[in-house]
C-alpha cells in the first residue's frame, strides 16, 4: 500500500470510529437542537437492552428517548406505557442526566375485556369495555401474538409494567399512573411529553385538546407510529419551532 492509500484507510477508519463510537453519556447532555440530536444518534448508547420487553419501538427510537430523557427538564410525562419499553429508554436517559426529575407514565391498563370482534374479523379497542365507540382495531394475527398475550396475562398491564420497571431498576424514578390521561392526570404542565396514544388521524383529533393541555411553553412532544397522514394532522394540531422525524418517532419542539 502507499503512502497516500494508507492515509486514506486511516482517515477512513478515524471517521468511522469518531460516527459509531458511543456518545458518552456527559455528551448527550451537550445537544442543543433536535438536528444535533439526529446527527448524534449512531453515536447513542442506551445502556441497557430492552429486547425482552414486548414492544414496537425501533432502536433508533429508542435511542432518541432515551437522550430525551436525558436532555428534558421536569416534569415529563409518558402516555401508553404498555410494558414500558419506552418508559425505561427515557428512565435511564433521566438517570443518566444526574438530575433529580419527575417522571409520570400513565396507562389505560386494558383487559381482554375491552376488545371485541368487528364483522371483518377484525379486532377493535374499546374504552370503557361497555363503550360503542371503536378507538381503533387492529388484525386478527396481531391480536392474538402481540396484544392478547399481554392484556389476558394474570398480572395485567400495569402489573407487568411494574415488573419491568422494578428488574431494570428504574421504578423509584416513575410514577404509574392509571387511567385516562384525559380525566387522571393533575392539572400539570410538562416539559417532555411522550404520547403513545396518537396512531391514526381519529385518536390525534380525540386526543389532541387534552394533549395541548399537558405541554408547557416550549415543550418536547414526541408521538410514535407517526405516518405522513398522522404527521399532517399533529400538524394541524399544534404549533412547532423546529421538528424531526427518527423511524416513526416524531419530535417537535412546542412554540412558546
Ligand atoms: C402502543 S402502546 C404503547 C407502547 C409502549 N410505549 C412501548 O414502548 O412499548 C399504547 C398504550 O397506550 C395506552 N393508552 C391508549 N389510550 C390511552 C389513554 N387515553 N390514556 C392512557 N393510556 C392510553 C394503551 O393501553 C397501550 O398500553
Amino acid at each position: 500500500m502507499n503512502n497516500r492509500t494508507n492515509l486514506f484507510a486511516r482517515g477512513r477508519r478515524y471517521l468511522r470510529r469518531l460516527l459509531y463510537s458511543s456518545l458518552p453519556a456527559a455528551r448527550v447532555k451537550e445537544i442543543r437542537s433536535l438536528s444535533q440530536l439526529n446527527a448524534a444518534l449512531p453515536r447513542i448508547r442506551v445502556p441497557v437492552d430492552t429486547s425482552g420487553i414486548r414492544g414496537w419501538l425501533s432502536a433508533d427510537e429508542q435511542r432518541a428517548l432515551y437522550a430525551l430523557g436525558a436532555l428534558a427538564h421536569s416534569p415529563i410525562l409518558e402516555i401508553g406505557a404498555w410494558l414500558g419499553r419506552s418508559t425505561i429508554c427515557i428512565a435511564q436517559g433521566v438517570l443518566a442526566s444526574g438530575l433529580s426529575k419527575e417522571f409520570l407514565t400513565c396507562e389505560l391498563n386494558p383487559t381482554l375485556a375491552n376488545f371485541r370482534e368487528l364483522p371483518d374479523g377484525r379486532i377493535a379497542f374499546y374504552y370503557p369495555p361497555e363503550s360503542e365507540v371503536n378507538m381503533g382495531s387492529c388484525s386478527r394475527e396481531l391480536f392474538e401474538n402481540d396484544i392478547k398475550p399481554v392484556v389476558g396475562h394474570p398480572d395485567g398491564v400495569v402489573g407487568q409494567l411494574r415488573a419491568n420497571l422494578r428488574s431494570f431498576e428504574v421504578d423509584r424514578l416513575v410514577q404509574v399512573v392509571i387511567g385516562d390521561f384525559r380525566s387522571v392526570l393533575p392539572p400539570r404542565k410538562f416539559c417532555f411529553v411522550f404520547a403513545d396514544t396518537m396512531h391514526g388521524p381519529s385518536e390525534i383529533r380525540r386526543n389532541a385538546p387534552d394533549l395541548q393541555r399537558c405541554l408547557a411553553d416550549g415543550a418536547t412532544l414526541a408521538c410514535h407510529d407517526t405516518t405522513p397522514e398522522n404527521r399532517d394532522e399533529i400538524l394541524r394540531h399544534f404549533q412547532f419551532r423546529e421538528f424531526v422525524q427518527i423511524d416513526s418517532l416524531f419530535i417537535g419542539i412546542v412554540k412558546g
